[in-house]
């Protein structure tokens, strides 16, 4: 089975949240099912030294302002094809935003060329190899659909997942002709969106199935509060949509071979996390904690719910615990962050700025991990968390929901708790599960049984990747048979 993945990120060569991680993850999983995995990347900066010695396999001409050709290279076991576009995506700043901190002003020329490649490949392949099935990811390459619903109809069928509702790709409808969309295709059961082009929505009605990245978030996307707007036409697709919980990569996510961790440990010695945990508090002079050392690794944006973290530090400081808060976004965030660690300068710190090793340090030596999100498609770092022994302290909602036992007394007396639930977006009840956290932590047999069953709890790919499998199975027996009628 050839499936060719299209995404704007692939970690570990350009990452900046979780949708790197899945892209660089599944297609190893779904080897093993004895799928083919190609991914289409935009060529940014990061992927230069990679892209000048990949072979180069196709050239567009006159492609969206400039010349263009796709380069494939095999790295880390991922087979890369890279979109060599200087004019798109050659330029010092963010994948997505300016130096400044805004939006490419051309980011829907940049994404719809992305799209347009993708669909090129599907027409023509690239040698030899033409894919079967297309999966796309996120808006960046929701317009890949549309594309090939403007071609003959040998094109394969498209999977879509949706990893964050919340970010739907909206483009000034002027820009209809310039991004080559036929405008039969702009009707309010096509592109148009409140008169702009969506482009996640152009992913939801084009392609043959919608998958997003737990069951939780499946249906909370089809409710007015959850669905930004297009809970109808997910309602209407529901035959469609499924909800695959996401994994993570268990050999570079092991305690036990991380190189970052000063004190690599397995299950059986995860008493060694208290070496790490000293480290760390040393390294970052904050008095040693008679409390849980917390972390938080995120994006710092409202829908991470980090203002409800800002309201639980004096909480969290009561308690005699220390915070290590890694991440970077919205100003005013970081600001009241360095102001809250100013203020409790022996028990807080921040780390401003996206640091893939420090995350894994702070994985191994902190006893729990705080994730308050308002809303989590399926969130990883709890996932992390888990596999590292920071007990996941999470918001009832979507992925988190879905993979993180409450420890309550039923379960606990079932010996199956592995973290702490709270109600989304409630304060209160935020600070009431870092309470229920500071108890369980002082209670050192309980506490380190959790860490255990923490570790073990399964957390890779096997069973999602295979779900995978499955959709593009039926989607090829599918498209033979509408072929042949
Ligand atoms: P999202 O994709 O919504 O940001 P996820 O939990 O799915 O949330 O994935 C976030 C990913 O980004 C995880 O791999 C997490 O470790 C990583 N991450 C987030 N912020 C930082 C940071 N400041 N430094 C290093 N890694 C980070
Ligand atoms: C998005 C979501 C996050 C999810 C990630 C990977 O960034 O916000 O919850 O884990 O995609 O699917």
């Amino acid at each position: 089975m050839r499936v060719l993945f299209v995404a704007s990120e692939c970690a570990p060569f350009v990452k900046t949240g979780g949708l790197a991680d899945v892209i660089g993850s599944l297609p190893l999983a779904l080897e093993g099912c004895g799928t083919e995995i190609r991914i289409l990347l935009p060529a940014y900066p990061s992927l230069s030294e990679l892209a000048s010695n990949a072979t180069s396999v196709a050239h567009l001409e006159d492609f969206f302002g400039g010349q263009a050709e796709i380069k494939s290279v095999t790295a880390d076991g991922l087979h890369l094809l890279l979109l060599v576009a200087p004019h798109l995506y050659d330029r010092a700043g963010g994948l997505y935003l300016t130096p400044a901190g805004r939006d490419w002003p051309d980011n829907y020329r940049r994404f719809a060329a992305l799209s347009f490649a993708g669909a090129e490949i599907c027409s023509s392949g690239v040698g030899d190899w033409v894919p079967e099935v297309v999966h796309v990811h996120d808006w960046q390459t929701g317009l890949l659909p549309a594309y090939l619903s403007q071609r003959p109809d040998r094109s394969p069928p498209v999977v879509m997942t949706i990893h964050n509702i919340a970010y739907q790709g909206l483009v000034d409808r002027s820009h209809l002709s310039e991004l080559r969309l036929d405008k039969r295709l702009y009707t309010p059961d096509g592109l148009e969106y409140y008169g702009e082009i969506s482009c996640l929505k152009a992913g939801i009605t084009f392609s043959q199935k919608i998958t997003t990245v737990s069951p939780t978030y499946a249906d909370e996307i089809l409710t007015s509060d959850m669905g930004f707007g297009l809970e109808g036409l997910l309602r209407a697709r529901r035959d469609d949509l499924i909800g695959i919980l996401n994994g993570i990569d268990v050999n570079l996510w092991n305690p036990e071979t991380d190189a970052a961790l000063g004190r690599p440990y397995s299950v059986r010695s995860h008493r060694r996390k208290r070496d790490n945990k000293f480290d760390i508090e040393t390294r970052f002079q904050l008095r040693s904690s008679i409390g849980p050392l917390f972390c938080v690794i995120s994006r710092l944006t409202q829908q991470k719910g980090i203002d409800l973290l800002l309201t639980a530090i004096p909480r969290l400081m009561a308690a005699n615990a220390n915070l290590i808060v890694l991440g970077s976004g919205d100003q005013w965030l970081e600001q009241q962050l360095q102001v809250a660690a100013s203020e409790y300068c022996d028990q807080m710190r921040v780390v401003i700025g996206f640091d893939e090793t420090m995350a894994h340090m702070l994985l191994g030596a902190s006893d729990a991990i705080l994730i308050p999100s308002r809303f989590e498609p399926c969130g990883l770092t709890q996932l992390y968390g888990l596999r590292y022994g920071a007990i996941p302290i999470v918001a009832r909602t979507g992925g988190l929901a879905d993979t993180i036992i409450d420890a309550n007394h039923a379960s606990l007396t079932a010996d199956c708790a592995t973290g702490i639930q709270f109600a989304a977006g409630d304060s209160a009840a935020f600070e009431h599960a870092i309470n229920r956290c500071c108890k369980l932590y002082q209670n050192p047999s309980l506490w380190s049984k959790m860490i255990g069953r923490a570790m073990r709890h399964s957390v890779g790919w096997d069973q999602s990747a295979a779900d995978y499998h499955h959709i593009y199975t039926d989607l090829v027996s599918w498209k033979l048979k509408s072929t042949a009628v």
